[in-house]
């Protein structure tokens, strides 16, 4: 039996990742793939099994979530879903109010699904809008338009006690003000919670290579900060302020999983290319799946798990790892987390002049408690980041 030695305060979580999308949208680097065929009793029978393997080396652990993430989840069949929900319940104990999330792409196929996924025991569904305005639907490939969009919003109010949706912004050519405008129509679409991302260009996907041959501009630093800090300013007076970089949420409507995730809690990765993070006999560990489908498919047939050998974390690692995530939340982090993780006094955490300018520039706060990035910190998190601790 492992002994748990987590912090106090953590929750622990269960990550599922379901890779196949109907298309591939052209800003997306998500482990997603576009399959002809999926062999969707193969794939719920593996799930169930890396599930098991997961949960024989975390026994007596109560689950507080499960997020199915992808790829596109509202694709899979509804009995997939249910078996993946009850084999958790089986084998972990759930907390009294488990958190339950499924992301959804807003086809009007999808939607009709919602009933289904709420009786298999979801939730909270989280869905993919992106745009309330039909051109920038198209600009960004997606496969719904905005009646649609609009329709999957009111089915998933009818349905779950909790829904999010997510909105991309810094479009080409977008303006404050027609931001603003699509903004307060979302507002009052929304369930208490919306993720609003800034458009970024990946390498290797589509945009990457048109962006690069100059078919299409995004808006620079400066407009792109405008836009941001208009969201802050309309979602603040809305009653909606950011916890997170890009997450907005009345007060008690945060996602619970992804807050396991940003307060370096454990949890568990299900799925090609899913990620964990597990404390196994008081060692913190890295666990990362194989990405390829049909590797992961079969290696969890041949041997139960599609996982690369877990990693250990070391304390110092765990440290920069805790900051990097807490960073990203308006509450910042407890200082006794990062005690806990670095096993150091916080003394010795930071260089009082490097935190003194952060702190002149407006970019960071520090009490006896806590250390916490403001909205313009947020912003600029990884440049923040590197000055701190490099
Ligand atoms: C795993 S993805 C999407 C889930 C679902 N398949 C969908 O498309 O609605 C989660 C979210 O990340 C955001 N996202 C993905 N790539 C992005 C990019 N390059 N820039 C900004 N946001 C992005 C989108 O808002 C998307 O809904
Ligand atoms: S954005 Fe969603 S639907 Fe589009 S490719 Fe990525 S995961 Fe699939």
């Amino acid at each position: 039996m492992s002994v748990i030695q987590t912090h106090p305060e953590s929750s622990f979580g269960l990550y599922i990742h379901w890779p196949f999308c109907l298309s591939k949208c052209p800003y997306c680097d998500f482990n997603s793939h576009v399959h002809d065929r999926v062999d969707h009793d193969a794939w719920r029978e593996a799930l169930v099994r890396e599930i098991n393997h997961y949960a024989a080396m975390t026994p007596g652990r109560v689950l507080s979530s499960i997020f199915f993430g992808g790829g596109t989840p509202s694709l899979m069949h509804p009995e997939t879903v249910a078996a993946a929900i009850d084999e958790a319940q089986k084998r972990w104990n759930f907390s009294n109010d488990i958190e339950i999330t499924l992301e959804a792409n807003p086809t009007s196929v999808e939607a009709d699904k919602f009933t289904a996924f709420r009786r298999a025991g979801v939730n909270r569904v989280s869905l993919g809008i992106q745009s309330l305005r039909e051109k920038d639907l198209e600009f960004l490939g997606r496969k719904h338009n905005v009646g649609e969009a609009r329709r999957a919003i009111e089915i998933a109010g009818a349905t779950f006690d909790r829904f999010s949706f997510d909105l991309i912004y810094a479009r080409p050519q977008q303006t404050v003000a027609a931001w603003k405008e699509e903004l307060e129509e979302a507002l009052t679409l929304s369930g208490g919670h919306i993720s609003l991302y800034q458009l970024t260009i990946e390498p290797g996907t589509a945009f990457f290579a048109q962006h690069a041959r100059g078919d299409f501009m995004i808006p620079n630093d400066m407009a792109a900060g405008d836009l941001y800090e208009a969201t802050q300013d309309i979602l603040g007076a809305a009653g909606m302020p950011a916890y997170e970089i890009s997450n907005h949420a009345k007060p008690g409507e945060e996602s619970r999983h992804n807050m396991t995730y940003w307060r370096y809690g454990d949890y568990v990765g299900v799925g090609p290319g899913a990620h964990g993070r597990l404390t196994l006999d008081g060692q913190k560990k890295a666990t990362r799946a194989h990405r390829a489908p049909e590797i992961w498919l079969n290696d969890v047939t041949a041997k139960g798990h599609g996982a690369h050998p877990f990693e250990d974390v070391t304390p110092d690692q765990r440290m920069t790892e805790a900051l990097m995530m807490g960073l990203r939340l308006s509450e910042g982090i407890p200082l006794s987390r990062l005690e806990h993780e670095s096993g150091r006094h916080r003394d010795t955490f930071f260089d009082a002049k490097k935190i003194k300018a952060l702190s002149d520039e407006g970019y960071l706060t520090l009490s006896d408690t806590h250390i916490a990035a403001t909205a313009s910190g947020r912003q600029r998190l990884n440049a923040l980041l590197s000055y701190l601790v490099g």
